[in-house]
């Protein structure tokens, strides 16, 4: 399967990425993460990147895009794939749809995370991620890790990640709006969009996006 995670910032799509990748045996690709290895790598890529994320902007769409491909293209990610954080803008979708369309293939499905925006904002602020690796995700309320600042996973250390201080998320929850959510509206033509609630546990929310999985889009 071929499948698109759409939400706001801290809707929860790393941590509903990891575990539907896992259930359905395909790559979970975030370009979010694809950027903090860059960073903490300090390649020039993450040197650029950086700069954009700290200010809550997107990276400029020529090298994401770039970057995206190149992730798909990767052997593991042959029978399909789970995108989260990318497309983030019109142009990168329709990026998507042309190097789909060169290789015969097609989405499957977008899934769009509906949460409010007080409970985004709670989630972000409790939020720590793993030094080792930005896919290790945990809450200090809502999922907190066995040893306080110790990731569960590897051991790895657990820090707050730069862009989540209060004016960034101010900042990139305006660029969801203007920039992002125009591609619900692009894929809602394509009949592509089921709209997954996302408040409550996250093993409710995994049986929503499951579920919606099954029986394909709605075209809601
Ligand atoms: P990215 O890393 O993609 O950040 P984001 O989209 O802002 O989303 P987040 O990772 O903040 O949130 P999430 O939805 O993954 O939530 P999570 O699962 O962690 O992008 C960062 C930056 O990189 C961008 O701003 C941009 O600069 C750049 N970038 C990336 N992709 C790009 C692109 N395509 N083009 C251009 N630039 C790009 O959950 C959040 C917290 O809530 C966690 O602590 C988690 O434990 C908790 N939680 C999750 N689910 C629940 C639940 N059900 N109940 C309670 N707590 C929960
Ligand atoms: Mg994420």
């Amino acid at each position: 399967m071929r499948i698109v995670l759409v939400g706001p910032p801290g809707a929860g799509k790393g941590t509903q990425a990891t575990r539907l990748a896992e259930k359905l045996r395909i790559p979970h690709i975030s370009t979010g993460d694809l950027f903090r290895a860059n960073i903490s790598q300090q390649t020039e890529l993450g040197k650029l990147a950086k700069s954009y994320m700290d200010a809550g902007n997107l990276v400029p769409d020529e090298v994401t895009i770039a970057m995206a491909k190149d992730r798909m293209q990767q052997p593991d990610a042959e029978n399909g794939f789970l995108l989260d954080g990318f497309p983030r803008n019109v142009s990168q979708a329709e990026a998507l749809d042309e190097l789909l369309q060169g290789e015969s293939m097609k989405l499957d499905a977008v899934l769009d995370l509906e949460v409010p925006e007080d409970e985004v904002v709670k989630r972000i602020a409790g939020r720590r991620i793993c030094r080792n690796d930005s896919s290790h995700v945990f809450h200090v309320t809502y999922k907190p890790a066995a040893k306080e600042g110790v990731c569960d996973v590897c051991g790895g250390e657990l820090y707050q990640r730069d862009d989540d201080s209060e004016d960034t998320v101010r900042k990139r929850l305006e660029v969801y709006h203007t920039q992002t959510e125009p591609i619900i509206d692009y894929y809602k033509t394509q009949g592509l969009v089921t709209t997954i609630p996302a408040l409550g546990s996250v093993d409710e929310v995994t049986t929503r996006a499951l579920e919606a999985l099954k029986g394909g889009s709605d075209g809601a």
